[in-house]
């Protein structure tokens, strides 16, 4: 009997989707779904199938609560490191049983530091000081005995990595191992080579990059060698037989089968590019007997394997490609060289991979990369600075297909020179690249220009999320700012499932916190120009609080939680002991710039951003009672033992002096922006007066009305603008701003034909020209936080507890959309909401996942209507 009793779904492993390898855990949590209502009493059966490689399986069972079907603690004896795990679950009840769900496999990494014994090898030459070093490859081979029936490779790098097995790329990820603060932990990845071995003689073979580990990284000129001057990978192999024997690889530098030598890399830097010398390719090096005589020793790298990790988050991935949308020829010489222009469609991180025929040995094609062109049709290179992008291939006359390796770079336009003849399209594919996170969220509405900006937002988040959460993708800069997520959190959380992605980031985040002093101005924190004296500043160290705060909504995880609770609590024991008597936060931070408050408002001049309309004690001071109000929800959620009293009365004490510093007699503020009344109404300041909030809300609406629908908000004000108009009964000044097409506003970058969202409201001024600031970007993700009030207000979806176990439905048609439709794939499953009006009636139809309950509200009725699991159509009048 199982037909039609409910299933269990969607199977995982901590925040992994799908199976994976190389889990860091001995006891995963195991979450599922389920496609129907579970009967009351129901249990869920989970069953394991366990076993280490080339060892017969083993199966066990366990019985639990059917409902606490979210991250549900590991039932069996702790996993052993490299064991293999396949998980199916079925529900039953005294007379049913559902059949067994799908199921999920994973195994475990190397557990125990122990048994990391591999060592980091690299170059053993005299290599340059700092920048433009020329790359090494590092090889080793070995004989087998037999084609093994399970192999791994477990990699990582000082510097950046690819591995070759017998002449192929050994998986798809690039940047391997990513950006983590590596005097603290370091990410080492899995690969399943079994396939790739055969009996008898094998190779292997490294590329090594300088990337984060000893490249140049940060602007005004940066800084190379962050973390070591010497560059090594780790690979330690493991394989096992037929009959259950194993061996075991580990790179060295003691049995004189490691070597390495220049390869044909002659530099590569994050963000200046690659030159490459095909000229110093060696023919079959990563395959077996090859003459490596020449090559020399590796040496090792001295490096504490205790520090290795094995990841929590996805791999930097291709992802998909972008086709070529047009293509001029912009120059031939004598000798038939060519110069192209080409437009991908779409700003983002991409490379180019060329098919590179027709050349001289020694024939030069280069390629530079921009996000924008000037006017006269060049390309914008200026707002690059130093990162100009621009790679670099030498011929040796053979037809080769090329891309960088340890370059990446933020552009919509190319230009490759040093072409021989007509280029086709065939010859240039454009592949794009970012942490491959799984989609958790759509949108999309009667109102084209509206989608447009949606779909941009994902391109910034995307471009962005590049193994840490950064500013921009193209400039020299491409920093974890720490201000630019707090704000984006929870819009990304929504967008994708950003739990293990984040959460990675978050451990670099109190890492540095307890190296630095402070919450740092960006992660991994290094000391860069005016930024070399790391302050506590509002909104960028309240990362520590608003990151972790809008990762729990959407997972509902406590123990992840409270891992970040330490960080969050510190922030705010901090912060405290810089408030003057009164709560307000106005003690000058000791550095240049001081409080950056509300930054890059749109009235602030192009050269200083700092210089907003609205004072910035009273940002630091909303945004640190916002802070510690959430700290006092954690500790509530958490039962942590700490005083949630204590926190709670630092909220009041800290809210009651922002009213009576930054709040009127009148209800007016002192400072009278569109961010200031944003950030009191949104922050829920004036909630114990509503005279004041009502003041305030009105104001608000009324300095739209006065601006014709401009938005005044820079960084600090943007996310919360529309929100506290919708609070405030003003949805048609929301509507009004947020669909002016007029500069400064969201929709102008798409009317400018942004296809990403821009770090300036007028990144491109109105004339077509690219705003000549120091700082211009077009791929930045923070403006684009208003797409969290798209999927509450437009859509009307949005969570009430974490976890999505109860959420809100509550469209709020408005500015002349007829239509819209959102969805989220909530820990339970997919919620989503689609509505249309047609005359003077609604149509809504809502799913709602099983286990989870909508609270909906029709548009202009007050009551509140509750849903559970499954799919449900509303008509009322509108
Ligand atoms: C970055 C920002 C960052 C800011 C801090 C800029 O250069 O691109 O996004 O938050 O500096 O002031």
């Amino acid at each position: 009997m199982s037909d039609t009793m409910t299933k269990p779904l969607n199977l995982r492993a901590e925040h992994f989707t799908g199976n994976i390898l190389g889990l860091g855990t001995s006891t995963p949590r195991l979450s599922w779904q389920y496609d129907g209502v579970v009967p009351d009493g129901a249990q869920a059966v989970i069953q394991i199938t366990r076993n280490m490689p080339g060892v017969s399986a083993i199966i066990e069972t366990a019985e639990v609560d059917a409902v606490q079907n979210l991250l549900h603690p590991w039932q069996f004896a702790e996993l052993r490191s490299r064991e293999q795990v396949t998980v199916t679950i079925k529900l039953v009840t005294p007379s049913h049983s559902s059949g067994w769900s799908e199921e999920l496999t994973f195994e475990t990494g190397l557990l125990h530091p122990y048994e990391r014994e591999a060592a980091f090898v690299g170059p053993s030459w005299l290599e340059g000081e700092t920048d433009h070093r020329h790359l090494p490859l590092v090889r080793t081979e070995f004989r087998l005995k037999e084609a093994p029936v399970y192999a791994r490779l477990y990699l990582s790098a000082l510097g950046l990595v690819e591995a070759e097995v017998n002449g192929n790329k050994v998986g798809q990820d690039i940047l391997t191992p990513g950006w983590t603060c590596y005097d603290h932990r370091i990410e080492c990845w899995t690969y399943d080579i079994t396939n790739d071995l055969h009996a008898g003689q094998n190779a292997l073979g490294f590329w090594l990059g300088d990337g984060w580990y000893r490249g140049r990284i940060g602007f005004k000129g940066g800084q190379a060698n962050l973390y070591g001057d010497r560059i090594g990978v780790f690979a330690q192999i493991e394989i096992t037989y037929a009959d259950g024997t194993c061996e075991s690889i580990y790179s060295n530098s003691w049995d004189s089968t490691w070597k390495t030598a220049p390869g044909p890399i002659l530099h590569s830097d994050l963000c200046e590019g690659e030159t490459y010398d095909a000229r110093l390719e060696a023919e079959g090096w990563s395959k077996a007997n090859f003459d490596d005589r020449d090559w020399l020793p590796v040496a090792q790298i001295p490096f504490d394997n205790q520090k290795i990790q094995f990841p929590k988050l996805p791999p930097v991935r291709e992802t998909g490609s972008h086709p070529i949308v047009s293509v001029s020829k912009l120059s031939e010489d004598a000798n038939g060289k060519t110069s192209w222009l080409l437009d991908f469609g779409q700003n983002c991180t991409q490379r180019l991979r060329l098919h590179l025929h027709d050349l001289q040995s020694g024939d030069t094609v280069s390629i530079r990369h921009a996000e924008v062109l000037n006017q006269d049709g060049t390309l914008a290179m200026q707002p690059l600075r130093r990162g100009k992008q621009s790679d670099v291939f030498i011929s040796n006359g053979q037809d080769a297909f090329w891309e960088p390796r340890f370059a990446i770079h933020g552009f919509q336009y190319a230009e490759i020179s040093g072409w021989s003849g007509e280029l086709s399209a065939e010859d240039v594919e454009c592949r794009v690249y970012y942490s491959d996170m799984e989609p958790a969220g759509w949108f999309e509405s009667s109102n084209q220009l509206v989608n447009r900006l949606h779909e941009n937002v994902l391109w910034s988040m995307k471009s962005n999320f590049v193994s840490i959460p950064t500013d921009c993708p193209q400039r020299d800069e491409r920093l974890g700012w720490t201000g630019d997520i707090a704000l984006f959190a929870p819009t990304a959380a929504y967008l994708y499932e950003v739990s293990g992605f984040l959460s990675h980031w978050l451990e670099d985040v109190r890492h540095e916190q307890q190296r630095v002093g402070t919450v740092p101005f960006y992660v991994p924190y290094l000391r860069l120009a005016e930024w070399s004296n790391p302050q506590a500043i509002a909104i960028w160290g309240d990362a520590a609080v608003l990151v972790p705060w809008a990762i729990y909504m959407a997972d509902g995880d406590k123990k992840q939680l409270k891992e970040h609770y330490y960080l969050a609590k510190a922030w705010v024991d901090e912060v405290r002991t810089y408030l003057s008597v009164d709560g307000v936060w106005d003690r000058k931070p000791q550095y240049v710039l001081g409080q950056l408050g509300d930054w890059l408002d749109p009235s602030a001049p192009a050269d200083d951003p700092t210089l907003a309309i609205t004072e910035k004690e009273l940002v630091a001071t909303a945004f640190f009672a916002y802070s510690c109000r959430l700290l006092a929800s954690m500790v509530q959620e958490l039962n942590v033992g700490a005083d949630e009293g204590t926190y709670r009365k630092l909220a009041e004490h800290v809210k009651t002096g922002f009213v009576n510093r930054f709040v009127k007699a009148n209800g007016l503020m002192t400072s009278d922006s569109q961010c200031a009344y944003a950030l009191a109404i949104a922050f829920g300041l004036l909630d114990d007066q509503e005279n004041l909030k009502s003041i305030a809300g009105n104001r608000l609406a009324e300095l739209v009305r006065e601006s014709d629908g401009k938005i005044s908000t820079g960084f600090a004000g943007t996310p919360y603008v529309l929100p506290a108009l919708t609070e405030t009964g003003h949805l048609k000044e929301a509507y009004q701003l947020f669909l002016s097409e007029e500069c400064p506003g969201w929709l102008y970058q798409i009317k400018m034909g942004g296809t990403t969202t821009w770090e300036r409201w007028d990144s491109m001024l109105p004339d077509g020209t690219v705003n000549p600031g120091v700082m211009t970007s077009f791929n930045h993700y923070s403006l684009g936080s208003v797409a969290d009030w798209m999927h509450a207000t437009i859509g009307g979806l949005k969570p009430v507890e974490p976890g999505w176990e109860v959420f809100e439905v509550n469209p709020q048609p408005g500015g002349g959309i007829i239509s819209a439709q959102t969805a989220h794939q909530t820990p339970f499953g997919r919620a989503s909401v689609s509505w249309k009006l047609d005359k003077d009636m609604i149509n809504i139809k809502i799913t709602v996942p099983f286990g989870t309950t909508a609270r909906v509200k029709l548009p202009r009725q007050d009551e509140i209507l509750e849903l559970s699991g499954g799919d449900h159509q509303i008509e009322a009048h509108y």
